[in-house]
């Protein structure tokens, strides 16, 4: 058995970083209108904004890449890609596209009618705004004890089934177009959802007809979580996991700068031909023809690689538990985050930490930009700023982007934020001064209040 500190691979390329002085973050941050999408890349020292298209590729991948075939149809890439997500999800169906809302702007503008339900564990951003886009209702229906940051329970980001059944008999079946599980749930701190969960969504949803799709982003770690925590899963690989998952669903939108481990990319694949041929004529409008799909053949070469990587166990069990030992660290010290920690990210409870700042001067937003003032480190506010004032809680998300940074980048995260703690009480809200929708928190501008 390998130790807690087993790490499967070595570094080989090495990427500069700096902290820039403060007195430098804080000019910049005040240009960027402390919002931390407008900051450079360079003027950041760790990078938690996102694990999507962060990560670093393996050397397999890179020698792939070299291998890419531009051909503009029939490309050999493609033809590794199309295997390689056909053995994962076992659907025959597949378009690749650019990034994950590319593939739920094109599925939803097929299989989506205006007026209709779209029931969710919970929405991300960029799938909840696709979906008012195309004139639905999201509702997200999380199981309630989701909504207690401390409650150690293994698969919190499950659908509320007695909620779906309620909701289908309220609206009537016929107004439910479509259910999506977000596998992890990111938006609820990145919570797995167990396969009993997905069985049973699964089931109501072929008794009402109602199609079921997998947000699938990040299914390797909700599988590898399944393996470590659902009875009966013990023995079973993380791609025989991934497999039952999408067996159990008509379709997926996949986002492989996830669990492809790509930089860009990603794919819609279903079962039903008849929807895929309507969406292959939509994806040859915004994408591109069905064999790149708005990739180039070298980006479809590492996505077929990646995609089998992020299902190999030593590669998970580094990637989850890296995640775990930040989150035990910042437990250790004291700093309100949500238990249990998910596969990507750690979720601190800004709520909790700033009690003296009103949701109205979000919390969230202001330990966003302490991190960055006081160690160069960026992340995303996921509160009142990203999903208005109904937001269930109050986080900042440390993303941890995959393959890239090592326990000495984490401590320097943890030892920032115990700085924070120590004077919580001196940190001040903010006022949003432009910036509407749902989407706003990319351009949103906000100044702090009481400087
Ligand atoms: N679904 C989920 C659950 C996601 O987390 C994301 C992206 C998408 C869909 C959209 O995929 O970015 O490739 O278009 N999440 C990133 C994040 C951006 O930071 O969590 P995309």
């Amino acid at each position: 058995m390998e130790g807690p500190w087993y790490k499967p691979f070595r570094i080989k390329v090495v990427e500069p970083i700096r902290l820039i002085p403060r007195a430098e973050r804080e000019r910049k941050l005040k240009e960027a209108g402390y919002n931390l999408f407008n900051l450079r890349s360079e003027d950041i020292y760790i990078d938690l904004l996102t694990d999507s298209g962060t990560g670093a590729m393996s050397q397999a991948q890179w020698a792939a890449m070299m291998e890419g075939d531009e051909a503009y149809a029939g490309s050999h890439s493609f033809a590794s890609f199309l295997e390689a997500v056909r053995e994962i999800t076992g659907f025959p169906h597949v378009l690749p596209t650019h990034q994950g809302r590319a593939a739920e702007h094109v599925l939803f503008s097929c299989a989506l009618e205006p007026g209709k339900y779209v029931l969710s564990n919970t929405f991300f951003d960029t799938t909840r705004a696709n979906v008012i886009a195309r004139g639905c209702m999201p509702l997200d229906l999380p199981i309630p004890e989701a909504l207690d940051p401390e409650n150690d329970l293994p698969f919190k980001g499950n659908m509320d089934l007695k909620a779906l059944e309620r909701t289908i008999a309220e609206k009537g079946p016929g107004k439910i177009a479509m259910i999506i599980l977000t596998v992890t749930n990111n938006t609820m701190a990145g919570q797995p959802v167990s396969l009993g969960n997905v069985r049973a969504v699964s089931k109501i949803a072929r008794a009402h007809g109602i199609p079921l799709f997998i947000d699938a982003c990040r299914h390797a770690e909700n599988s590898y979580f399944v393996r470590e925590r659902e009875p009966g899963y013990a023995d079973k690989s993380p791609l025989e996991i991934s497999r039952e998952l999408f067996s159990l669903a008509d379709g997926c939108t996949m986002s492989a700068k996830k669990d492809g481990l790509g930089n860009i990319g990603g794919f819609l694949a279903m079962r039903d031909q008849e929807l895929f041929e309507r969406c292959k004529e939509r994806l040859i409008l915004v994408e591109g023809f069905p064999t790149y799909g708005g990739l180039a053949g070298r980006d479809l070469a590492a996505l077929a690689v990646g995609l089998k990587e992020a299902l190999e166990l030593d590669y998970l069990r580094d990637r989850v538990g890296q995640v775990r030992w930040l989150a035990e660290r910042l437990r250790e010290e004291s700093i309100p985050i949500y238990w249990p920690p998910g596969g990507h990210a750690v979720y601190v409870d800004a709520g909790r930490l700033f009690p003296h700042i009103p949701l109205d001067e979000f919390p969230g937003q202001a330990l966003a930009c302490a991190l960055y003032l006081e160690g160069g480190i960026r992340t995303c506010e996921v509160g009142a700023a990203m999903l208005g004032k109904d937001a269930p809680f109050q986080f900042v998300r440390l993303a941890i982007p995959r393959r890239v940074y090592t326990r000495e980048h984490l401590e320097e995260v943890v030892e920032t934020l115990v700085r924070i703690a120590e004077r919580a009480g001196e940190i001040r809200g903010m006022r949003l001064v432009a910036g509407e929708g749902p989407l706003r928190h990319f351009t949103a501008r906000f100044e702090p209040l009481g400087a």
